[in-house]
C-alpha cells in the first residue's frame, strides 16, 4: 500500500503504521535483519505517536507505541521478567530534551534543577542477568519486555559478563539481583568478524548491532563464544536488598560487584551540563570504538523515578537523546590526487559508494598530506565516512589498520599528476601546490568555478564540456569563454547545433552580473561567496574594490588579514589584472547592486538565514537571491547568530542544530510570506 499517497482517514493510517512498525520490529528484534534504517523506523514511529496524540480515540493498548520489542522466537526457551524490561522514549535535539526536563519537574512538583545521569546509548541489545547469591543463573533478552528469550549459556561465553559477583569488603552478596545492560560489539572486533565471514563465503553483518544480536541469539553457544561480544551494565531490575538512593549510586554498586560499567557516564549533573555532554558525545562519537546512537538521560534520584513511574512502554524518568546517523562504513578503492583551481593538490579517497545520512558518497576528501599521514588511510582500507559540516564527505578514520597485506603508507606525489610540473609547499602552508599556472587541471577548475551557480551561473557549462574546451586548446582562462562561437562548440563531442547555440546564449546572458558574483567568479584565494558579498556591499563598484589597500580591506567587518592580503595581491598581480580587464573587454558588465536602498529596510534586513533541504517551488539559490534582495544574509551553517532556518524536504543536521539552538524554523511558504511583508 502507498504510504505517502492521498490523505487517509486517521484510523486507517494508524492501523497501517502499526502493522508496518510491527513487521519492522520483528525483522529487527527477532530476525536481527532490519530492512530500513533506524531513522526511517523512528519516522514511522513518530508519525504513529503524533497521530495517536491527536486522536486519542485510536488508543489501542497493543499499539507499538505502547509495547516493547517483539515476542520471543520459538526456538528459544522463554522466561518472564520479574519487572518489565522497558524501552525508552526518543528525543531528537535539545528542544525535546528541555521539554522532557519540564515534564519531569512538573510531575515531581520541583521548581529547582533535577540531577541527572547522562550515559552513552550503546547500540547493541538489552539483556538481563540474574544473579542468585552472587552466581549467574539466568540470562534473558528483552523480548517483548514481559517475556524474554533464555540465552544463559550464550551469555556465559561473554568475557565481560561475570559468572560470579565480586563480594565487596565485608558485605554479603544479595540473594537475588537482576542486572540489566547492553551486549554489544566493538568496531574492530566487528570488522574482523566480517572479514572472516567474507573469507568463508558467509554474508557480512550490516553493522555491529546486528552482529551482536545475531551472535547472542544463537542456538549453539560455541558459536557465540567465538564472537567478540562485550557488555556494560546500566541498571537493575529486582533486587533483594535495599538500594542506594540514586541511579549513579546503583551504578557504583554494580561496579563494586565486578560488573563492567561504562566509564563515560556523567553522574548527578544538571540539565545544561547534560546538554553540553550530549554535544560533546555527538562531536566525539567517532573517537569511541563502539557504535553509539545517542545519549540516555536519566533522573538520578530513585525516589523521583518512583514518583514519575512508567508508561506501558517506557519510563517517564528517562529519555534517549538520539544522534542523527551521519557516518557510514565503506572501503577505499584508491586514493586520487585532485588539482584545485589554485593548484592545491588534494588527496581524495575513491570509495565503494555508501549512503551517509541520505546521500550516496563515492569520494571523500583526505584534505592534505598531513591529514593522510595522521589518519593513515591506504587503498583497500575499511573506513568510516562522515559528512563534515553537513555536506563535505570525509574519512573519519580507518577501521582495520592491522589488516594483513595492507599496502605501504600513502605518499603525496612530488609532481602534479595533471601536468607533471613540480609540486611545492609555499611558506607555512601544509598544502602542496602545482606551481604551473597553466596546468590544465587548474585551468579546468578555474573555469568550472567561474561558470558555477554561485558565480556567473553559465547554464550548460558542465565538467565534460569544460574538459574538452581546455584539452582542445579552446579555453585557457574564463575570458576565452566569451570568444566561443556556436560553430566551434558544435564541432565538439556530443554537441548538437541547438545545444551549441544554447551555450553561446547562456554565456551571453552571464555577461550581465552583480558585483558580488563577479568577485566570487574571479576565484581569488580565500574569497568565497560570503566574502564576495561583503566586499561588494562595502565597495559598491569594481573600480573601488580593485584599488582597495590592505588597510582599507582589513577595516571591513568580517575581513581579516589573510583575506585582505589575498584580495590586494590578486588585483595587483599581472594575472589578476589580465583576467579582470579581459572580462570587461569582452563585454562583461556589472549591474548596479540590486535595491541597495531597500536592502537596509527590507523585510529580511539584518537577519541571517540558513537554507537546508529541498524547497518545493524554488532552488536554494533562488531563495538566497530573494533573501538578499530583501536585505537579509544567507549563511552556510547554523549558529547562535542565525535568525531563521528555512527547511525543505530531507533537511538534515542543520535542522537539528536549529532546533537544538532554538532558532526559528520556517518552510518555503513561511519565507515567502515573510518576504512579502517587505517595506511594510
Ligand atoms: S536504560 C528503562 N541505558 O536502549 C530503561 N538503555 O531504546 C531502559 N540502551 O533497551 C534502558 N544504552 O537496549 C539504558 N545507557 C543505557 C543504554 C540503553 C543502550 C538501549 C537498551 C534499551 C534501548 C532503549
Amino acid at each position: 500500500m502507498d504510504t505517502h499517497g492521498a490523505p487517509q482517514d486517521p484510523a486507517g493510517r494508524a492501523r497501517q503504521l502499526a502493522q508496518e512498525i510491527r513487521e519492522h520490529n520483528y525483522r529487527y528484534y527477532v530476525l536481527d535483519a532490519p530492512v530500513i534504517t533506524d531513522q526511517e523506523y523512528d519516522a514511522l514511529f513518530q508519525e504513529l505517536l503524533a497521530l495517536e496524540t491527536r486522536h486519542p480515540e485510536l488508543a489501542d493498548p497493543a499499539s507499538p507505541t505502547r509495547t516493547v520489542g517483539a515476542p520471543p522466537l520459538d526456538k528459544f526457551d522463554t522466561a518472564p521478567h520479574t519487572l518489565p524490561m522497558l524501552s525508552l522514549d526518543n528525543a531528537f535535539g535539545e528542544a525535546d530534551v528541555r521539554a522532557f526536563d519540564e515534564r519531569v519537574r512538573r510531575a515531581a512538583r520541583l521548581s529547582g534543577p533535577v540531577p541527572y545521569t547522562a550515559e552513552p546509548k550503546m547500540d547493541g541489545l538489552a539483556v538481563e542477568l540474574v544473579y542468585e547469591n552472587g552466581r549467574l543463573v539466568l540470562a534473558l533478552t528483552r523480548g517483548d519486555g514481559v517475556t524474554g528469550e533464555v540465552v544463559t549459556a550464550n551469555a556465559r561465553t561473554v568475557r565481560k559478563v561475570p559468572q560470579t559477583l565480586h563480594a565487596p569488603e565485608g558485605l554479603p552478596l544479595p540473594e537475588r539481583l537482576e542486572v540489566r545492560g547492553e551486549v554489544f560489539m566493538r568496531k574492530p572486533g566487528f570488522l574482523k568478524l566480517n572479514r572472516n565471514r567474507e573469507a568463508m563465503g558467509l554474508p557480512a553483518f550490516a553493522n555491529p548491532r546486528n552482529a551482536a544480536a545475531g551472535s547472542l541469539r544463537q542456538l549453539d553457544s560455541s558459536v557465540t563464544a567465538k564472537r567478540p561480544l562485550d557488555f556494560f551494565a546500566y541498571g537493575i531490575g529486582q533486587a533483594s536488598r535495599p538500594l542506594p538512593e540514586t541511579h549513579s549510586g546503583v551504578l557504583g554498586l554494580l561496579s563494586s560487584l565486578g560488573l563492567p560499567v561504562n566509564p563515560d557516564i556523567r553522574a548527578g549533573i544538571g540539565l545544561e551540563d547534560a546538554l553540553a555532554y550530549y554535544r560533546e558525545l555527538h562531536a566525539r562519537r567517532q573517537d569511541f570504538d563502539y557504535d553509539m546512537d545517542g545519549m540516555v538521560l536519566k533522573a538520578d534520584s530513585l525516589a523521583l523515578q518512583e514518583t514519575l513511574g512508567t508508561t506501558s512502554r517506557s519510563p517517564r524518568w528517562a529519555v534517549a537523546v538520539k544522534f542523527e546517523a551521519v557516518q557510514a562504513q565503506t572501503r577505499v578503492r584508491e586514493i586520487e590526487i585532485s588539482v584545485g583551481r589554485t593548484g592545491a593538490l588534494t588527496p581524495v579517497a575513491l570509495l565503494e559508494p555508501v549512503e551517509v545520512g541520505g546521500v550516496t558518497v563515492a569520494r571523500a576528501t583526505l584534505h592534505n598530506a598531513d591529514e593522510v599521514r595522521r589518519k593513515d588511510v591506504r587503498p583497500g582500507d575499511t573506513v568510516l565516512v562522515q559528512r563534515a559540516g553537513d555536506v563535505i564527505p570525509e574519512v573519519a578514520g580507518v577501521l582495520d589498520p592491522e589488516r594483513p597485506g595492507r599496502p605501504a603508507p600513502f605518499e603525496m606525489p612530488l609532481v602534479c599528476p595533471a601536468c607533471g610540473s613540480d609540486a611545492a609547499r609555499t611558506g607555512e602552508e601544509v598544502v602542496l601546490r602545482c606551481v604551473n599556472p597553466l596546468c590544465p587541471a587548474q585551468v579546468k577548475e578555474r573555469i568550472r568555478h567561474f561558470a558555477s551557480k554561485a558565480a556567473l551561473d553559465i547554464e550548460g557549462m558542465g565538467d565534460k564540456l569544460i574538459a574538452q574546451l581546455v584539452d582542445k586548446g579552446l579555453a585557457s582562462t574564463p575570458v576565452d569563454l566569451f570568444s566561443l562561437t556556436a560553430e566551434t562548440l558544435a564541432a565538439l563531442d556530443r554537441m548538437g547545433k541547438k545545444s551549441a547555440q544554447n551555450i553561446v546564449d547562456a554565456i551571453d546572458r552571464a555577461k550581465e552580473t552583480r558585483l558580488a558574483r563577479f568577485l566570487h567568479a574571479l576565484g581569488i584565494r580565500n574569497v568565497g561567496e560570503h566574502v564576495a558579498e561583503v566586499l561588494a556591499d562595502h565597495f559598491k563598484t569594481l573600480e573601488r574594490t580593485r584599488r582597495a589597500t590592505v588597510e582599507e580591506l582589513t577595516s571591513i567587518y568580517e575581513v581579516g588579514e589573510i583575506v585582505a592580503a589575498s584580495v590586494a595581491e590578486f588585483f595587483a598581480s599581472p594575472e589578476g589584472g589580465r583576467l579582470v580587464d579581459g572580462l570587461l573587454e569582452k563585454g562583461v558588465r556589472i549591474r548596479e547592486e540590486e535595491k541597495p536602498a531597500v536592502s537596509k529596510q527590507g523585510a529580511a534586513a539584518g537577519k541571517t538565514f540558513v537554507l537546508t533541504g529541498t524547497l518545493p517551488a524554488m532552488t536554494r539559490e533562488e531563495a538566497a537571491e530573494k533573501i538578499k534582495a530583501a536585505g537579509g544574509r544567507v549563511a552556510g551553517s547554523v549558529s547562535k547568530a542565525t535568525h531563521y532556518v528555512v527547511a525543505g524536504e530531507k533537511a538534515g543536521s542543520k535542522l537539528d542544530k536549529a532546533r537544538a539552538l532554538g532558532v526559528t524554523v520556517m518552510d518555503e511558504a513561511g519565507l515567502l510570506k515573510m518576504l512579502e511583508g517587505q517595506g511594510e
